[in-house]
C-alpha cells in the first residue's frame, strides 16, 4: 500500500447461508482529503464480530442491511493521525467502526477517546469494548443478577460468554453452567472457573445438559438463538431472567427457516422474563465499567484469549470461522 492510500474490506456479494472469504473483496483507495470537522484514524486492530453477519444478506435484521460493494462495520482501534475536528488531536487514541486500514469520520458515533488505563491496545475492542460491556451489561442491568443464583451461558468460550460467566461467579453467582462446542473449549471453561461446561457437539450432549441443569437457572445469557433458549426453557426456575444477546446460531439461517421458541407455556407458571439487549443502550456506563474491569484484568482475576490474525487480508477468513467453531477467543486483525 502505497502512501496517502488505505484499504478497506466491502462486501462483494448478499450472503446466502454461512459466509466464506469470497462473500468479500479487498479495496485500495487514495485517502480523500479531509473536510472541515473530520478526522482521520489509522487503526492498529480490527475486529471480528458475529452481529456483522445480520447485515450481510438482506433478510431482517435489528440493523439496515449492507448493499453489495458497500464497505463492512466492524469495532477498530487506532490513533488520530490528521484532524480538522477541534475535539480531537493528532496521537489522540479512539475506538471507531470500520473493516480498513484507516476510517476518515466526523467524531460522530461510536468514536471514542480511550481513557487513560494502561492496558494492551487490543483490549479495547475486547473486553473493555463491545464484547466485554455486553457481558456486563447483560448480567448486571438486563439480567439483574442477584447473589446466589444459577446462570446458563450459552457460546461460553466466546468473548462474551466467557466474560459473563466470570463476572457471574465473580458477583456472587452460586453456579454458573457455559455450553461451547468440544472438549478443549470445555476444559478452558471449567479451568477459569465455570462449575459445568456442557459440549453440545457431544453424543450424549442432552443427557449431560440435564444432568448440569439441575436445579434450574435464574438466569439464562444467550448468545446462539432459538433453539438453545428453547431448550433451556424447560430448566429455568421461577422468576428466572433470559437475556437475548446475540444468535449466532441463527444469524446465517433464511428467514423463514429459524427454529422457533414453542415451550412458551413456562413463561406463565414461572413468570418468566426474556429481554434483548443492544449494548449501546448503555454506552453512558462504559467508562465505569472499563475501570472495574480493567483493575480485574490486570489483577488477574479476568480471564480472555484472543486469536490474533496479520494483515487486513486476512479479515474474511477470520471473521468467517465465527460461524463454524474455528474461533477461541477474540478474533482480531493486527494491521
Ligand atoms: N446485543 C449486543 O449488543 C451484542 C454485542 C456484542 C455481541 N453480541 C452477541 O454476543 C454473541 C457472542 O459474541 P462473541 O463476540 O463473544 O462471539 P463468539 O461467541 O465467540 O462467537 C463465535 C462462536 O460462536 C459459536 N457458534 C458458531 N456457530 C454456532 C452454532 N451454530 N451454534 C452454537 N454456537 C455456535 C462458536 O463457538 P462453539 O465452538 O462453542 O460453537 C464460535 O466460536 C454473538 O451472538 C453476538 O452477536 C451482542
Amino acid at each position: 500500500m502505497a502512501a496517502g492510500e488505505m484499504e478497506r474490506i466491502v462486501l462483494a456479494r448478499h450472503i446466502a447461508g454461512l459466509p466464506t472469504p469470497a462473500d468479500f473483496r479487498l479495496e485500495r483507495l487514495p485517502i480523500p482529503a479531509l473536510e472541515e470537522g473530520q478526522l482521520l484514524i489509522r487503526n492498529s486492530f480490527v475486529s471480528c464480530d458475529p452481529g456483522t453477519r445480520s447485515r450481510l444478506s438482506p433478510g431482517a435484521s435489528y440493523a439496515p442491511p449492507l448493499a453489495p460493494g458497500a464497505p463492512v462495520d466492524g469495532f477498530c482501534v487506532g490513533t488520530v493521525v490528521e484532524s480538522r475536528n477541534p475535539r480531537f488531536a493528532v496521537g489522540d487514541r479512539v475506538t471507531a467502526t470500520g473493516w480498513s486500514t484507516h476510517v476518515i469520520s466526523n467524531g460522530r458515533g461510536y468514536v471514542l477517546k480511550l481513557p487513560a488505563l494502561a492496558v494492551p491496545e487490543s483490549l479495547w475492542i475486547g473486553l473493555l469494548g463491545v464484547p466485554g460491556m455486553t457481558a456486563w451489561f447483560g448480567l448486571k442491568r438486563v439480567a439483574a443478577l442477584a447473589a446466589g443464583e444459577r446462570v446458563l451461558i450459552t457460546s461460553a468460550a466466546g468473548p462474551v460468554g466467557a466474560t459473563a460467566g466470570q463476572l457471574a461467579k465473580l458477583w456472587g453467582a452460586s453456579e454458573v453452567v457455559g455450553i461451547a462446542g468440544g472438549a478443549e473449549k470445555c476444559a478452558w471453561l471449567r479451568s477459569i472457573g465455570f462449575d459445568h461446561a456442557v459440549d453440545y457437539k457431544a453424543a450424549d450432549f442432552e443427557a449431560q445438559f440435564a444432568a448440569a441443569a439441575a436445579p434450574g437457572f435464574d438466569v439464562m445469557f444467550d448468545n446462539v438463538g432459538n433453539a438453545m433458549i428453547d431448550r433451556a426453557l424447560l430448566f429455568m426456575k421461577l422468576r428466572g431472567r433470559i437475556v437475548m444477546s446475540g444468535q449466532v446460531a441463527d444469524y446465517s439461517t433464511p428467514e423463514g427457516a429459524v427454529p422457533g421458541i414453542v415451550n412458551t407455556r413456562e413463561f406463565i407458571g414461572k413468570r418468566l422474563r426474556m429481554e434483548g439487549l443492544l449494548v449501546f443502550d448503555d454506552l453512558p456506563g462504559f467508562a465505569a465499567a472499563q475501570a472495574e474491569m480493567a483493575a480485574l484484568i490486570e489483577a488477574g482475576t479476568l480471564q480472555y484469549r484472543e486469536e490474533i490474525f496479520e494483515g487486513l487480508a486476512s479479515l474474511p477468513e477470520a471473521f468467517c470461522g465465527l460461524f463454524t467453531g474455528a474461533s477461541f477467543g477474540r478474533r482480531l486483525v493486527k494491521l
